[in-house]
């Protein structure tokens, strides 16, 4: 059985996360959606939160072979634990590269048979960003083109309020 962990803060989950999330799952027998920390982004959700909003959008979606979980360590410490076979990451444009490139080599670093694959991300979702939905929704604007419609209500009362 292959296992893929797919990384990341998820701060909210977004239709650009959600096309990873369903290529991924079909391209292994399972797939974990691992909410990580990344130290250099504060996050305006809490781990559980993230948590919540990943589960019912893989729920909506039917993605049965989708896991959910979180991390608060080092995400190698997490691959070994699962004994998993490949890290998942989305690439949406050159600009994501260098920074990919260096956490795929510091993974592989710390670990040989840790494989990072990247999806590309498909066109319309290229300029999507976490911070770009959070940015939007927290002044009122609309982000329902962003994030999946199950969770969109829980997103913009959640932002107004910061
Ligand atoms: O969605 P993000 O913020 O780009 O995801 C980055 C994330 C959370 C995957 C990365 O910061 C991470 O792996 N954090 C866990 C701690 C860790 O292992 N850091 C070393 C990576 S080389």
């Amino acid at each position: 059985m292959k296992l893929a962990i797919y990384p990341g803060s998820f701060d909210p989950v977004t239709y650009g996360h959600l096309e990873i999330i369903s290529r991924a799952s079909k391209l292994f027998d399972k797939l974990v959606v691992l909410v990580s920390v990344n130290p250099s982004k504060p996050s305006a959700f809490s781990i559980e939160e993230r948590k919540q909003l990943l589960e019912e959008v893989v729920k909506a979606e039917g993605l049965t072979n989708v896991e959910i979980d979180s991390h608060e360590g080092l995400l190698i410490d997490y691959f070994n634990k699962r004994n998993a076979d490949v890290i998942v990451k989305g690439l949406r444009a050159l600009s994501d590269f260098e920074y990919e490139f260096q956490m795929a080599q510091a993974n592989r670093k710390l670990c040989y048979k840790a494989e990072t694959i990247f999806l590309t991300a498909k066109s319309e979702n290229t300029y999507l960003s976490s911070s770009m939905v959070k940015q939007i929704a927290m002044f009122g604007g609309d982000v329902s083109d962003f994030v999946p419609e199950c969770i969109l209500d829980r997103i913009t009362t959640r932002l107004k309020k910061d």
